[in-house]
């Protein structure tokens, strides 16, 4: 297997860190390391967490990173190749052939043809980073047909031939952990659980998401989240709501809403589900951050 050390000027983990925070995506060291070396050995990318802790941010932060376009195909309940692969345009085709009036046309021809993320993957691999999101979201069947197109990077399509990719292409996979995926496929890809960040660094990326909001005031809601995360919650607040709650405080203080309170009336930016309002009830208030100068 050919290890690039070299991938559009990224030499290194650290580089790569890097890199990925000036697109405003803070990794941690083992994310970065886990992503660099699925670049460097031509592998791809799996990752998995439960939902808001930045899996699908981080493949479009790294395809801007690499000067990629990101191809997306967002798996879900039912998905079947046509969908993943490509399909015929019938209503183009049934235009053609009322204008050809009787003459002869070719109904498989490229232009009738309609590409989807995988085949637009296979035929300009080095300019796209394909991402499959939230894979256990598809059936195992879905998942099969997945790992044989990782193995081969190769398209059948019996009217036209096959479309082979010049070169693998860069490819991130998510899971929610929803279900366990297959063994074959984990065996396949470079594998990296995101876990939710700690303290510091999720207050770091409360800062550079939400400029206006102070350091004290992102501290006080990262460790508030926290409190809410350890909860046995239906919807636990991810990364985007840690954000958005500090950011909804901070103009609610703005407009003259004292400290503790500027928290609890932003709460529905932090917690979004009735049973788990409920659940909390009485204890929100010792829940909520507390000051925040
Ligand atoms: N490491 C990070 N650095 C900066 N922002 C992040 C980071 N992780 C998550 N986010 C923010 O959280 C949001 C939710 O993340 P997302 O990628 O949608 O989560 P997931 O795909 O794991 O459910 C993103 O849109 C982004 O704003
Ligand atoms: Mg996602």
């Amino acid at each position: 297997m050919a290890i690039r050390s070299d991938i559009a000027g990224i030499g290194s983990p650290e580089d790569l860190a890097r890199a990925l925070r000036d697109a405003q995506y803070l990794a941690s060291l083992d994310l970065a390391t886990a992503t660099y070396l699925a670049l460097a050995l031509g592998k791809p990318l799996l990752l998995e967490g439960v939902p808001g802790v930045g899996k699908t941010e981080a493949a479009k932060a790294l395809g801007g990173v690499l000067g990629r376009q990101v191809i997306r195909l967002q798996c879900y309940e039912g998905i079947d190749s046509a969908a993943a692969l490509y399909e015929w345009n019938y209503a183009r085709q049934l235009l053609a052939l009322r204008q050809a009036e009787g003459g002869s046309i070719d109904l498989y021809a490229d232009q009738f043809l309609l590409a989807r993320p995988l085949l637009q993957a296979l035929r300009s691999p080095g300019e796209v980073l394909l991402l499959i999101d939230e894979i256990d979201r598809a059936d195992q069947e879905f998942e099969a047909f997945l790992l044989e197109f990782l193995s081969d990077f190769t398209i059948s399509i019996p009217e036209l031939g096959t479309v082979r990719a010049a070169s693998p292409p860069v490819v991130v996979l998510t899971s929610n952990r929803t279900r366990d995926l297959h063994e074959a496929l984990r065996r396949r890809c470079v594998y990296h659980w995101i876990d939710y960040p700690d303290a510091a660094l999720e207050a770091e990326i409360v800062m550079t998401r939400a400029p206006r909001v102070a350091q004290a005031t992102a501290e006080a809601v990262v460790a508030s989240v926290a409190a809410l995360r350890a909860e046995p919650l239906a919807k636990p607040p991810g990364i985007a709501e840690t954000v958005e709650w500090a950011e909804a405080a901070t103009l609610l203080n703005a407009q003259g809403a004292r400290w503790p309170e500027a928290f609890a009336r932003a709460i529905g930016v932090a917690l979004k589900d009735q049973d788990d309002i409920a659940y909390l009830a009485g204890r929100l208030p010792q829940l909520l951050p507390g000051e925040a100068a």
